[in-house]
């Protein structure tokens, strides 16, 4: 390969294997988790096998968040035992993606110079053409404004039955504690028929369940051309899903992330008479109280909120809700919390993901002089999370006794007796596997004899 070489390098092929081992380490969301998936598929085409250990792998590459500081701490702690590998072994090849590198650009070889390449979440479809950099000896950073190309490599995906199918990248939304929008950028819709090509690819190879991914899922399409006879927008998230809907072979059709403001009730409906789209749903709201949410800059009520459950729950009586919430955002009060923890207890979620309010680089809220000190924040986080388990236990227990269809994921990694896998409304469930009769992608009808907050336990019926 010669210097003055201009445009990117043939792609090598994989019996160039002398590239040696692998490892990829994901922190963050599902998001993060299907970059990962795919920019290990692009590092399987180019020859590289995935390593045993961590310590062994010629390559290791961290898929960073810094969606709150202690997700970011993490990823320098990590990357100091590698920095120090390399220091022993110069053929080591670090990098760093996801949304840290996005944030932290140059700065992050200027605190780790062993880093050989520090690249956004928009560029992780191209970490071929930037490995081919590093063999240059470029120490690399791909940070820039990018568009996203449509994929063309073969994700090597962690399961064969549940995969993610990304819809719509980054997000416009400005919530004002959020890093998000800063580290991934503009909207970016994929093309209905580019999403419906890769899912009938996985249904081709056997996947049975699909989850559609967007960090505001609801914003699907409006950066796309088109405008319907009746003065619609061509293409929404639930165009989208009657368009995917028939994929031959899948069985279940998930989506996440929604946000309540763009949350609308032909959405609901064409859940409600899509078979394949499970009942569960997944929408954050944050707070309870309304003046937080203004502050947060989320655009939606309680009350509408509240519309929105309403409205699933009398279309879908037994749909699963789960929620993301933030306590302790600068200035809330205690009545505020109180009545998050109110409306936790009124709605009667499934599951709440909780997180004590982090202030984050380049978002407003962060420079609030009204901060909430961390005792505060332990203490409402510690708090709330008791109210979520008892709540999910709650709602775990109309399981008792009835039969549920449960799609088999894998072996209980905890007892390989049995096989563990999902309700139709994202309930973990483990039942006996009767001696292997039980495979990955079986739909069993299973009874419920044993709750608990987060998981069942059952019999398979047949
Ligand atoms: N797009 C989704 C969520 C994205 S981030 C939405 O709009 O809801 C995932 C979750 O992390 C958020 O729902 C929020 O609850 C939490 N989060 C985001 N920024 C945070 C911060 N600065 N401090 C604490 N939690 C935060
Ligand atoms: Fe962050 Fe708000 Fe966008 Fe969600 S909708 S990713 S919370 S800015
Ligand atoms: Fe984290 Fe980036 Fe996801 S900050 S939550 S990995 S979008």
């Amino acid at each position: 390969m010669t210097a003055t070489q201009l445009s990117a390098p043939p792609a090598p092929t994989a019996a160039e294997s002398g590239r040696g081992s692998y490892w990829i380490t994901t922190f963050g969301c599902q998001m993060n988790k299907a970059d990962s998936e795919r920019m290990a598929g692009i590092l399987e085409s180019m020859g590289y096998r995935e390593a045993q250990a961590e310590l062994e792998a010629d390559l290791v590459l961290y898929n960073t968040c810094t969606i709150r500081d202690n997700a970011e701490q993490k990823v320098y702690s990590y990357l100091g035992r590698q920095a120090q590998r390399k220091r022993t072994n110069p053929n080591l090849t670090l990098v760093v993606a996801g949304c840290v590198a996005q944030q932290e650009g140059e700065s992050l070889l200027r605190r780790v110079p062993e880093l050989d390449l520090v690249m956004g979440p928009q560029h992780a479809n191209r970490l071929d053409v930037l490995l081919a950099q590093v063999e240059q000896g470029q120490q690399v950073v791909a940070t820039e404004e990018h568009h996203i190309l449509e994929d063309i490599t073969t994700a090597r995906r962690d399961s064969k039955i549940c995969g993610w199918v990304n819809v719509i990248y980054g997000c416009n939304e400005r919530c004002t504690y959020c890093v998000v929008p800063s580290v991934r950028g503009k909207e970016q819709s994929r093309l209905p028929e580019a999403i419906k090509l890769e899912m009938e690819g996985l249904a081709a190879q056997g996947f049975k369940e699909i989850t559609l991914l967007g960090q505001n899922i609801d914003a699907y399409g409006r950066d796309l051309p088109g405008i319907t006879p009746e003065g619609r927008r061509q293409h929404t998230l639930t165009d989208l899903l009657q368009f995917v809907h028939d994929v031959e072979g899948l069985e279940r059709i998930r989506f996440a992330t929604s946000h309540p403001r763009y949350f609308t009730e032909r959405l609901i409906d064409a859940c409600a008479d899509l078979p394949k789209v499970c009942e569960h749903f997944h929408i954050p709201f944050q707070s309870g109280d309304d003046d937080v949410l203004k502050a947060m800059a989320r655009g939606y009520t309680v009350d509408r909120y509240r519309r929105i459950i309403e409205r699933i729950r009398e279309r879908m009586p037994d749909a699963s809700i789960s929620a993301d919430v933030i306590v302790a955002f600068p200035g809330e009060t205690d009545a505020q919390y109180r009545r998050t923890l109110a409306l936790i207890e009124e709605i009667g979620f499934d599951q709440v993901n909780t997180a004590a309010y982090s202030p984050r680089p380049n978002t407003p809220a962060a420079d609030w002089p009204n901060q909430l000190s961390e005792e505060v924040k332990v203490e409402r986080l510690r708090e709330i999370n008791a109210l979520v388990e008892r709540v999910a236990r709650e709602r775990s227990a109309r399981y008792a006794g009835r039969t549920e269809q449960v799609l088999v994921e894998g072996i209980n990694p905890k007892d390989p007796e049995q096989v563990m896998g999902r309700t139709r409304t994202n309930r973990l469930t483990f039942f006996s596997g009767d001696n292997g009769r039980w495979q990955p992608g079986d739909l069993v009808d299973v009874r419920i004899d044993e709750v608990r907050a987060f998981s069942l336990s059952g019999t398979a019926q047949a």
